[in-house]
């Protein structure tokens, strides 16, 4: 099972006392949305969404099904698996097997998903194998990454007539007009990328499987502050706390470590603890958790408590980073 799909951990039905009966599906709990974090991202939040959700779908088509309702709130965060999960599966179907003729949310509808329902709702019968593909999750896929790049909410936009006649265009534009990112960065791979995914045409868009293969996916991007801010991880990154002069001293150092331990086990249990002495990471206090739930309480309970007279700043930190002892240097 693809871990990149919400896991679903048991069904049962719940009897009221004025006997109405409910179906119940018992799933993992999740964290933010992406829908929660549309402001100001950054291009590893953009890219690792967008690589993870391409892995949920490249799973999904190729065993056949169509998500159908592609949108930021139904892309959710998963602190203790790192990666972002797709949810509610209540319009998938399979392909060739589309019961539902309503599909997709408003401003995130694949244009021939906009014409069936129009149809649909004027009563004409539709051909047998006239349902939509698997190319709708791409187009909402599409909008999606554009609205995280741009920051922007596009649902006015794509009912506009200039949408209609040529969004090529107008994603251009907002790529041209975004001076956010530095010129260092080729973020064209990721316009070339969004607009594979707006073709009118199903047919030409570009599917999952080609899409994961984009250079865009090459490029690497290292967390912003608020990332680490935003997206809960087990591990805490403590900064602000230890002076650079008390990690030569050998003696020092080791009561620092101590301490420290002490102090973050009082929040969860700790599985392991590191404070580089030298560059990236110089004098910043790295503390795995044993889950995210630990690591979130920790979180809370440090931030803006003073130790020495000094403030705590406490992030969260990527433990896929952690464990392979990658300490990010550009964190600003
Ligand atoms: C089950 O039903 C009871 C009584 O109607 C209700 O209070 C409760 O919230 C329901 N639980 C779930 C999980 O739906
Ligand atoms: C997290 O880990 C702690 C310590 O091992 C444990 O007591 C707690 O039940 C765990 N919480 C979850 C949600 O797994």
């Amino acid at each position: 099972m693809c871990s990149l799909l919400v896991t679903l951990y048991g069904v049962f039905t719940n009897h009221s006392c004025t006997g109405v009966t409910t179906r119940c599906l018992l799933l993992e709990l999740l964290d933010v949305s992406v829908s929660e974090l549309l402001q100001g991202h950054s291009m590893w939040l953009v890219q690792h969404c967008a690589r993870d959700i391409l892995e949920a779908l490249a799973f999904l088509h190729r065993e056949g099904y169509v998500h159908a309702d592609l949108k930021p709130r139904n892309i959710l965060w998963s602190a203790d698996d790192e990666c972002f999960k797709l949810i509610d599966f209540g319009l998938s179907f399979k392909e060739g097997n589309q019961d539902v003729k309503y599909i997709q949310t408003d401003g995130y509808r694949a244009p021939e998903a906009e014409l069936q329902n129009n149809l649909a709702q004027a009563g004409v019968e539709m051909e047998g194998d006239s349902g939509c593909s698997s190319a709708v999750d791409m187009w909402s896929l599409g909008i999606i990454l554009l609205e995280m790049f741009s920051g922007i909410k596009l649902k006015d936009t794509v009912r506009s007539k200039e949408w209609k006649d040529n969004c090529a265009a107008i994603v251009d534009h907002i790529f041209a007009s975004n001076s956010l990112v530095s010129p260092a960065i080729p973020v064209y791979h990721l316009r070339d990328l969004i607009k594979s995914m707006l073709l009118n045409n199903p047919k030409q868009r570009c599917t999952a499987e080609t899409a994961l293969l984009s250079p865009f996916f090459s490029i690497p991007f290292a967390p912003h502050i608020e990332d680490m801010v935003l997206l809960p991880s087990p591990v805490l990154r403590l900064l602000n706390l230890i002076e650079d002069s008390h990690l030569h001293n050998d003696e020092e150092y080791e009561d620092i470590l101590e301490d420290m331990k002490e102090e973050c086990q009082k929040y969860g249990s700790v599985v392991s603890l590191l404070i580089p002495k030298e560059n990236p990471g110089k004098g910043q206090v790295f503390v795995e958790y044993a889950n995210s739930s630990d690591s979130k309480e920790a979180q809370r309970l440090l931030t803006g408590r003073t130790f020495d007279g000094k403030f705590v700043v406490a992030t969260f930190y990527p433990l896929s980073a952690y464990k392979r002892g990658y300490l990010y240097q550009t964190v600003q």
